[in-house]
């Protein structure tokens, strides 16, 4: 018997175009054991080597080589093209879901970070930052917090040996941003703060303010403060949302008032959310008290109002969301309602 480089080719070109039109693994499988298996014709056609005349040797080497490699290349790649193509079997099944990756979304206290920022910055108001770790300068002594202060007791504020302390209000940003910029001032500052409160549906040691400062030269009223909040009240509760000042105090603001809302759920009328009462408390805040521009070098006929909210809290009344814990146990089937 012998063979032709002719035949090598002949014999080449039919078993790539029968690998080629393969349409599952399985029959690429039949294929491989046909052409180059221990029995297959690859094998088969390497044994003639020892019959060729020497003068042909050369040219069928090359064939020889050829057949093996196209072919076995070609097994590959068809193998791969079939599992990439979804057609294993010879059967794809359209009604099987995709796999989608899943989207991600904003966490509550997140989107109402944003949404704070979004109106604010419509009034001109800038977002300012600060560190969580503080000084007991900023967070307190600054801030016209008498030495002995309550807020200061170790039950209450975590310190750091050094003598720093983790942030317990944003508060510690109005000092900054005042020590390093000159009037007027407009900013807000939403970030973490620390408290030594135990945990419970509506505590948490680690939460969200959200801080806002305004200083000018020309006169600032509360009742810029309270149109201010007013108008915020509106475009984060919706529109019919009243606000309402009670009287307060706040050792850096004077006069001091905590801030309700009307209640958006029950629209004042009583529900589970305001607890009956029409109202939700929000914030704090009031006129920047003399004392604070003093403390840091600021003219002390300045005029200012300053507030601070809590962030979860909005979170809380605006979804209905019942127990703050469950902003933090990162379960994606409760957040991924908000989404
Ligand atoms: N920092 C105060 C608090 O945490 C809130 C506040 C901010 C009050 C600004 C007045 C002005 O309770």
């Amino acid at each position: 018997m012998s063979l032709s480089v002719q035949e090598v080719n002949e014999a080449k070109a039919k078993a790539l175009a029968e690998i080629g039109a393969a349409e599952s693994a399985a029959k690429v499988e039949e294929l491989r054991i046909k052409y180059i298996s221990r029995n297959g014709l690859v094998p088969e056609f390497m044994k003639f080597m020892k019959d060729v005349a020497p003068a042909d040797k050369p040219a069928m080497g090359v064939a020889l080589n050829a057949l093996r490699t196209e072919i076995t290349d070609a097994l590959t790649s068809r193998k791969s093209e079939l599992a990439s193509s979804g057609a294993r079997h010879g059967a794809f099944d359209f009604s099987l879901p995709g796999n989608w990756p899943r989207a991600g979304a904003m966490h509550p206290v997140s989107s109402v970070i944003e949404e704070t920022a979004r109106i604010f910055g419509q009034l001109g108001f800038t977002v300012a930052d600060g560190p969580d770790i503080e000084t007991e300068f900023n967070n307190f002594d600054a801030l016209n917090t008498a030495a002995h202060h309550p807020s200061r007791d170790p039950a209450d504020t975590f310190w750091l040996e050094d003598g720093r302390l983790l942030r317990t209000q944003t508060s510690a940003v109005q000092i900054r941003v005042m020590q390093s910029r000159k009037p007027p001032v407009r900013i807000i500052n939403p970030g973490r703060c620390y408290r030594r409160d135990t945990i419970d549906a509506t505590h948490a040691a680690n939460f969200h303010q959200i801080e806002g400062l305004y200083v000018d030269y020309t006169p600032v009223s509360l009742a810029d403060l309270k149109s201010t909040l007013a108008h915020f009240a509106r475009e984060m509760m919706g529109p019919g949302v009243k606000v309402r000042f009670r009287p307060h105090f706040f050792p850096f603001t004077e006069p001091s008032v905590e801030v309700d809302f009307s209640c958006h759920m029950c629209k004042g009328a009583g529900c589970r959310v305001c607890k009956q009462s029409g109202w939700i408390e929000i914030a704090g805040a009031g006129m920047v008290d003399p004392r604070v521009y003093k403390k840091i070098g600021y003219d002390e006929d300045l005029h200012g109002y300053a507030f601070g909210m809590g962030v979860e809290r909005i979170a809380m009344i605006k979804h209905g969301i019942t127990d703050l814990r469950l902003l933090y146990t990162n379960d994606l089937r409760y957040l991924q309602q908000f989404a």
